[in-house]
């Protein structure tokens, strides 16, 4: 199978267990929502398939191929990208300095060669003035350069960890369209963990619900919104 596959992932951290029996496909061109209340495990499911952490059991196979046991940096080479929910920029580079730190080490190039592809993916983001210190950067800016530093590796799947918290509504759905749009042109899988369901309702296909660790609903939005165990656990009721 092309794309991201998951199998019976688990993880426990001492007797707590985070991420329990996850079975996940992502597949290219797919746009799926991972929600769920805090502590649900989203990060850690995210964390487990890029490497972060080893599971305690299962699997994670990216185009057919078990890459459970790889180190992260192999994964990202394999093309499995992903953003951080806790941003990192490089407070000492400028914003697209920031973009060329990933070309070179997740994408392999020379310096030259990475700032030239750097600008391309600030480009593909909307960016520009791209000599400015980080420190000068609106919230939404620093999150699109996060997405093109994930994209400097060309990666088939990637994941963005909350890349909407922080952002107003008007520049959550500008993003959206950035996201969607480099989805479609690139045929990347994304996953998409957000808390904020008109952004999981407008961006994507499909949605995992996790709770204490396990899926509770998986399926279309529409048919996943309905379910009562999803609006007990995550819409609090009353949506
Ligand atoms: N390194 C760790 N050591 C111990 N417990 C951890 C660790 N990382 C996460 N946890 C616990 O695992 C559970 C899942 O956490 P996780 O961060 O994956 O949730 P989340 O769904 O991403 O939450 P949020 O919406 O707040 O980002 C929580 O109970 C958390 O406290
Ligand atoms: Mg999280």
């Amino acid at each position: 199978m092309k794309g991201l596959k998951t199998t019976g992932l688990t993880k426990d951290f001492g007797g707590l267990r985070a991420v329990n029996n996850v079975d996940f496909t992502l597949e290219p061109g797919q746009i799926t929502g991972i929600i769920g209340p805090n502590g649900a495990g989203k990060t850690t499911f995210i964390h487990l398939i890029s490497g972060v952490y080893l599971p305690t059991r299962g699997t994670v196979e990216l185009d057919g191929r078990d890459i459970t046991a790889l180190p992260a940096h192999q994964r990202s080479q394999m093309g499995l990208g992903r953003t951080f929910q806790i941003i990192h920029p490089l407070e000492n580079l400028n914003l697209v300095e920031n973009v060329m730190v990933g070309c070179i080490y997740a994408g392999g190039l020379k310096k030259k060669e990475a700032r030239r592809k750097a600008e391309a993916l600030c480009g593909d983001l909307g960016l520009d003035r791209l000599n400015r210190p980080v420190d000068e950067l609106t919230v939404l800016e620093i999150k699109k350069m996060e997405i093109a530093q994930a994209l400097a590796a060309e990666p088939s799947i990637l994941f963005l960890d909350e890349v909407m918290a922080g952002l107003t509504g008007e520049e959550s759905f500008a993003l959206i369209d950035f996201v969607k749009k480099i989805g479609s042109d690139r045929n990347l899988g994304i996953g998409v963990v957000e808390h904020v369901m008109g952004v999981i309702k407008e961006l994507t296909s499909s949605v995992l619900v996790l709770d204490a660790g396990s899926v509770i609903a998986a399926g279309p939005y529409e048919e996943v919104a309905k379910e009562r165990c999803v609006i007990d656990a995550y819409l609090g009721g009353g949506a």
